[in-house]
């Protein structure tokens, strides 16, 4: 069976070689015959075409993830030997790296430079971490009353959907993979229409790890056909989403439309970033512009509302203006280059609308609001100041390179609004008092805050939302327990 690799190697050293459907460790086209197109975002060409999931590829892989489930040696398998295949994939990926990032980069944009030092070193410890995890996944021995002995077990939850967005395909597809199979689940996964090379290509390196068939099945295709065929399924035990919070709504429906399969949810975010005017000005201008701009504003997580304490609002927005201008825009596989283009033409123009309406509500652009170029889809770092709570930009999730700020004065005040939102993803403060440090780190919704940093991640972290940026917490320890049942089991002595 050939994995498709009439593409070859293209320019920038780049090759793409799977672009087709992994089901039960085979790479096969899809039942209709269908297949997408997917674009390099930085001119707007097309990379090549990858096969196209549809409600029959998808009953498939459910079949061959259940029949793994059931009956494969997947779940005879010890513990350790599955944490054993995670460490091999994870040193796969490693071997892999330069590749890889190349991969990342060029069908999603972001600069070579954070596919390499960003994307690829927290995949590759994403899956360790989880490795590590396989064999210390253990229940509670529980004193309960009368002649009985009961314990729990954490059992996998079994055949796992996991559906994942393009701002971080690599890593989306670690933090969805890694806890659902060292837990022992079986996965049908879909990667983004519009990212789906990279996930493809860790497929052909779970195949060299030697992971039974039907444990990892990979589905490109597009959200309402393959995503909802996911979703709706009544073999599948639970979905694990990452996107926007509209559809995050859908998958929520679904299951409850059909059969109660779990469901866990990382949807968007409108995150504030406090700035105290005791905080090292110079230092927090770059970090909220980091948390802001990092991989072209599309992080779920982007800093988007940054509030600026008064007696320093002026200079904090003249040194933030500065800054964004001397962003390096352009080619992705350009040393030195900071932001790339957008992922395609959708999110291009509706970035673009945002900064109309920023402009329209009356908020003042500082620097920015234009294309970048006349091919791929660059915009300029913007920066709005006088930015009020009400208007659309400081509402809405933007996902691209546009930054608001607005002026605060006391600490009631900065926590009321920035709690005012029906989002809760991430939040950070800047300041060298410890006491405000903590009072914004308890009073504010959100399930991250940063102290004095901005976008830490690491494996063992946490990380998920309070109210609609969604349910549960990926990466962690918690993150482990989302893809495990408890079964009591009560045992009768005597
Ligand atoms: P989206 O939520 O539509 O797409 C994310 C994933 O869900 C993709 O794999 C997509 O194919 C799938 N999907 C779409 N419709 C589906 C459905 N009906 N059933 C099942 N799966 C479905 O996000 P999109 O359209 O790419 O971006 C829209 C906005 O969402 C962005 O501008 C941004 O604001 C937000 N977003 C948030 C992300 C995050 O990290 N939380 C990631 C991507 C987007
Ligand atoms: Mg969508």
């Amino acid at each position: 069976m050939g994995t498709g690799t009439e593409l070859g190697v293209l320019d920038r050293g780049v090759e793409v070689r799977a672009t087709q459907l992994l089901i039960n460790n085979q790479w096969v086209g899809s039942v209709s015959g269908k297949r997408f197109e997917t674009v390099n975002p930085a001119t707007g060409d097309v990379i090549g075409k990858v096969a196209e999931a549809d409600a029959a590829d998808v009953n498939l892989a459910v079949k061959a993830a259940r029949a793994a489930f059931n009956a494969g040696p997947w779940p005879r398998m010890s513990a350790s030997e599955r944490g054993r295949l995670l460490y091999k994939l994870a040193d796969l990926i490693e071997q892999n790296k330069d590749e890889l990032a190349r991969l990342e980069t060029l069908d999603n944009g972001k600069p070579l430079n954070d596919s390499k030092a960003a994307d690829l070193p927290l995949t590759i410890a994403c899956y360790r971490y989880y490795a590590g995890w396989a064999d210390k996944i253990q229940g509670k021995t529980i004193p309960v009353s009368g002649p009985y002995f009961t314990y729990t077990r954490h059992e996998p939850v079994g055949v796992v959907g996991q559906i994942i967005p393009w701002n971080f395909p690599l890593l989306m597809q670690a933090w969805k993979l890694g806890p659902a199979l060292a837990a022992g689940n079986t996965v049908v996964l879909k990667p983004a229409e519009q990212t789906p090379l990279t996930a493809l290509r860790v497929g052909e390196l779970i195949l060299e790890a030697g992971f039974p068939p039907g444990v990892v099945n990979i589905l490109p295709g597009y959200g309402p056909t393959a995503g909802q065929a996911i979703a709706r399924h009544m073999d599948v035990d639970k979905v694990a989403f990452t996107g926007s919070t509209e559809v995050g709504h859908l998958i929520m429906e679904a299951s409850a439309q059909t059969n109660l399969k779990r469901v866990t949810l990382e949807l968007g975010g409108k995150s504030p970033a406090i700035v105290f005017a005791d905080a090292d000005l110079d230092y927090a201008v770059e970090n909220a512009h980091f948390g802001l701009f990092f991989n072209q504003g599309q992080c779920c997580c982007a800093g988007s509302r940054l509030f600026v304490e008064d007696k320093v609002y002026d200079a904090f927005v003249e040194k933030s203006t500065a800054r964004a201008k001397s962003r390096k825009v352009g080619d992705p596989f350009e040393k030195g280059t900071e932001q790339g283009p957008q992922v395609d033409d959708v999110q291009f123009n509706k970035v673009m609308s945002y900064i109309d309406a920023g402009k329209k509500e009356g908020a003042e652009m500082m620097c920015g609001g234009s294309r970048v170029g006349d091919r791929g889809y660059f915009i300029e770092p913007t920066v709005f100041a006088n930015v009020e709570d009400g208007m659309t930009i400081a509402k809405e999730e933007i996902f691209g390179p546009v930054m608001s700020v607005m002026k605060f004065s006391s600490i009631d005040e900065v926590v009321e609004r920035a709690n005012a939102t029906m989002y809760g993803l991430a939040a950070a403060v800047w300041t060298r008092d410890i006491g405000k440090a903590h009072a914004i780190a308890n009073r504010v919704r959100a399930g991250t805050v940063w102290v004095n940093c901005y976008d830490v991640f690491d494996a063992a972290a946490p990380f998920g939302g309070f109210k609609q940026s969604g349910i549960g917490r990926e990466l962690g320890e918690y993150g482990l327990q989302q893809y495990t049942e408890v079964k009591t089991v009560t045992v009768r002595m005597g």
